[in-house]
């Protein structure tokens, strides 16, 4: 490879293109690859083929993610030879937890690749792109290092946010659950939290950029356990009255959340602080209790209720929303009827639901009992048939209410604006650019397939 030294590079304008994949925490990451990338010139390109560095940010939680990186690695080759062949040169990085997992493997059937890098090294990406280029060979990096990634982050004003009314923050990685099916443990490694001071910084920085809500996510966010500017150790509910502190914040969510680890202060948390959004995902999985212990949920079918009960006790208008499996090893009739009953009990506002696929490596990959696919292709049928009409139904439920929006910003049509419902539901209205990054009161009137639509129903105060 003959790309220039990038020591000093700092004034070459770059193309940077990202590719994500995946969960919201590969959408944060993809924004601070780009953000760590920026000093060295490079800049977010839409098309590959003006990309000086294209990074594929890759997810492997489900079924066949290693062959999608390499389909997608396939096309970006010819994309990249065709430069070469006018001169130009294109660094090819394959970021994210098929990059952890598969390693070697990338580069063994992909030698194109210039760099390999997991979710644990993105700091050290410029550095990984000056060694692609020193040594004309391909990088690996899948460490994971002691020193934390989150202390290397670009501490100037939270560019990838620039404009956006809602961000993502991690404040959390990582998981120790070990659940039967799951690869995080292994792709993203053990649990660990940010401490408070630099999450707090962060969020005012976005804060100061115009952002007015901010998501917090984590694997595990509300295991948090960040070291306290005071030197002990905050859960997320002290997080959360932190941040809601900061003037400008109006809104605060979190997720995923693990029903084991919802601890009273949050339940609590969602009683008192107004903040906090009445929105919680938290995942079930399965409503069978054997399923539940073979998954190594750490919780039963009931416990999970109660947890809803309490949540529900504490802030009567929270909706929630979960993912589910079916199929997994040794599902029966018996079980997966036991998830129809606890969903029926529960009432979701949304579900993600997933036919199990195995994940080599993983305690599940190997048990007895594997279900037969058509039976998995039933059971998903039936039970996404069921949460799709809880989730209409709750968004029916709105119709005819009034509902503070914040604005993100316009909508498809001409003259119209789109914002979010405290329920994360998008809601159109017709209205001007000035809405933007304001809450207004909006009466709800349509429940269209995937949104709702309103009107505003005073002069919202401009921020
Ligand atoms: N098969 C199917 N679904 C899975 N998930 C995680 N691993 C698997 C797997 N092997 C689902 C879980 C998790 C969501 C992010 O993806 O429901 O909560
Ligand atoms: Fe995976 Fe379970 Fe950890 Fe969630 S809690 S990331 S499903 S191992």
């Amino acid at each position: 490879m003959s790309l220039s030294p990038v020591a000093g590079v700092g004034k070459a304008r770059r193309g940077l293109h990202m590719i994500t994949w995946g969960c919201q925490m590969n959408v944060y990451d993809s924004a601070r690859m780009t953000d760590v990338l920026r000093p060295l010139g490079y800049t977010p390109v839409d098309n590959p083929a003006d990309a000086d560095m294209v990074i594929l940010n890759t997810c492997h939680i489900r079924d066949r993610a290693a062959e999608k990186v390499f389909s997608e690695l396939g096309r970006l080759r010819v994309i990249k030879d065709e430069r070469r062949a006018e001169g130009r040169e294109t660094v090819l990085a394959v970021a994210g937890c098929v990059a952890q997992a598969e390693g070697e493997q990338i580069l063994k059937r992909a030698p194109y690749v210039d760099i390999v890098l997991g979710p644990q090294t993105y700091h050290r990406l410029p550095e990984m792109v000056a060694r692609a280029a020193r040594a004309g060979g391909s990088v690996i990096d899948t460490d994971f290092p002691a020193e934390q990634k989150f202390d290397f982050l670009p501490q100037d004003a939270a560019p990838q946010t620039a404009g956006n009314v809602s961000a993502f923050l991690t404040v959390q990685e990582g998981c120790d659950k070990f659940c039967s099916f799951c690869v995080v443990p292994y792709t993203r490694g053990a649990e660990a939290s940010r401490p408070v001071v630099s999450v707090l910084a962060e969020a005012r920085r976005m804060v100061a950029g115009g952002v007015r809500e901010i998501t917090l996510l984590g694997q595990n966010v509300n295991a948090y356990h960040g070291e306290g500017p005071d030197g002990g150790v905050w859960g997320l509910a002290r997080l959360a009255y932190a941040l809601a502190e900061i003037p400008g914040l109006d809104r605060i969510r979190y997720m995923t959340s693990h029903p084991r680890d919802m601890d009273d202060a949050l339940i609590m948390a969602h009683r008192d602080l107004p903040a906090l959004m009445p929105f919680l995902h938290l995942p079930v999985q399965s409503g069978s209790d054997s399923i539940l212990k073979a998954m190594n949920r750490g919780h039963t079918a009931d416990d999970y209720r109660r947890l809803v009960d309490r949540l529900r006790e504490a802030r009567p208008d929270l909706a929630l929303s979960s993912d589910f499996i079916v199929g997994h090893p040794g599902e029966t009739d018996e079980d997966f009827e036991a998830t129809m009953r606890l969903i029926g009990d529960v009432g979701f506002a949304l579900a993600y639901s997933f036919k199990y696929s195995v994940r080599p490596g993983t305690p599940a990959a190997g048990a007895p009992l594997q279900v037969a696919e058509t039976v998995k292709d039933q059971r998903l049928q039936a039970l996404q048939a069921l949460l799709r009409e809880q989730q209409d139904d709750f968004n029916g439920s709105v119709v005819d209410r009034v509902a503070p929006v914040l604005f993100t910003g316009r909508g498809r049509k001409p003259g119209q604006m789109v914002g979010r419902s405290p329920w994360l539901q998008a809601v159109h209205v017709d209205g001007s650019d000035d809405l933007v990054g304001t809450v207004c009161p909006v009466l709800i009137t349509t429940r269209l397939s995937n949104s709702l639509a309103g009107h505003l129903i005073e002069e919202c105060a401009l921020a």
